[in-house]
């Protein structure tokens, strides 16, 4: 890689998926591949740390594991998205095809298609390594059997437009679920059990044609999201991550979104709403017990509501009430005011 330029691996753990953020030191440009809404924050503020200006996001495919961020980082930071034109995504700036060069600064990225593990998988080749989204993993391939996938085309994609790269070439991928960083084409070519050390066409198909896997948990949500570049269904602010059962949500988050068309729920006692700790702009105060129990059987389920407390305890509570209640998108403001205030976000007191 030149020493222009700017290489980190970032990884996603709730789907094992690695984004990646190439930048020119020169023109201060960078290019994310494949993020995932719910690290938005953290590749924001890498590129800030860095004095980056996000210029582009390219999508490797249409992911059925999770949520990408393409539409959330575009929002923020006016970048351009770049998804394969097969896929027919909405509102994408860059309808990529087969051997267009995209140039961000010095950067140049070559556009391969390599369908197969979907009818719209994209590989970029940059420098000396190229990211092979789900197409080609480490030991492994991507599955072939929703989204037009085709085992047939999986292993041509890969011996004739990744197999011809030089062995050296490096190969991330779009996951891992062993936590290996990167492989080369060499050692994919000797060692990949699926169509490596010289198995046939033939052999990957059965090999393929075998498998029985579950279906990814989030294909019903994630798929119409990312062709909508992973912007929320129904016009929806927020994509809580799920911990223990419990959507959560940073407070940067919620002040990002201020004004925004959700409800704050403050469930503290009256007499902590205004105090030291103030409140959350816009938030109503509707205390845990008997008077939330009211809310909540009065509230529309479909509702986007955040509910907040002083460290994010009560707040929980009242959010894993708001689920036995049938609501979908409610969620827990974590680490509640005394985090608000640490973070010096704005304080309301009537
Ligand atoms: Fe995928």
């Amino acid at each position: 890689m030149k020493t222009q330029t700017l290489f980190y691996q970032l990884f996603e753990s709730q789907s094992s998926t690695y984004t990646y953020l190439l930048g020119d030191v020169a023109s201060k440009k960078a290019v994310l591949i494949d993020p995932v809404i719910e690290t938005v924050d953290r590749d924001l503020n890498l590129l800030h740390e860095l004095g980056l200006e996000l210029d582009l996001i390219l999508e490797t495919h249409i992911h059925a594991d999770h949520i990408t961020g393409a539409g959330e980082l575009r929002s923020r930071t006016g970048a351009k998205v770049g998804v394969a034109e097969v896929a027919g995504a909405d509102s994408v700036d860059l309808p990529l095809v087969d051997g267009q060069v995209v140039k961000v600064g010095h950067l140049e990225i070559k556009v391969l298609a390599t369908p197969g593990h979907t009818n719209a998988c994209l590989s970029f080749l940059c420098e000396d390594r190229v990211f092979t989204g789900d197409v080609l993993l480490i030991r492994g391939t991507g599955r072939t059997d929703f989204q037009q996938g085709s085992p047939e085309s999986l292993y041509e994609s890969v011996h004739e437009k990744l197999f011809s790269l030089p062995d050296e070439t490096f190969v991330y991928p779009g996951h891992d679920y062993r936590g290996l960083p990167y492989t080369t084409i060499g050692l994919e070519k000797a060692y990949n059990l699926r169509l490596g050390g010289g198995r046939s066409s033939a052999d990957f198909i059965k090999t393929m044609s075998e498998l029985k896997l579950a279906q990814p948990k989030r294909i019903q949500e994630a798929v119409p999201a990312n062709l909508k570049l992973g912007l929320t269904p129904g016009g929806r602010v927020f994509h809580p991550q799920v911990v223990n059962n419990i959507p959560e949500i940073q407070p940067e988050d919620v002040n990002l979104h201020l004004g925004r068309n959700f409800q704050l729920v403050d469930v503290r006692r009256p007499e902590e709403f205004n105090n030291e700790l103030g409140h959350v702009p816009g938030a109503k105060l509707v205390t845990l017990g008997p008077e939330l129990m009211k809310f909540l059987e009065s509230a529309d389920r479909n509702s986007e509501i955040v509910f907040i407390c002083r460290s994010g305890g009560r707040s929980g509570q009242a959010t894993a009430m708001s689920l036995d209640f049938g609501y979908k998108h409610t969620m827990n403001m974590i680490g509640g005011m005394l985090r608000w205030n640490e973070l010096g976000l704005p304080v309301a007191r009537d």
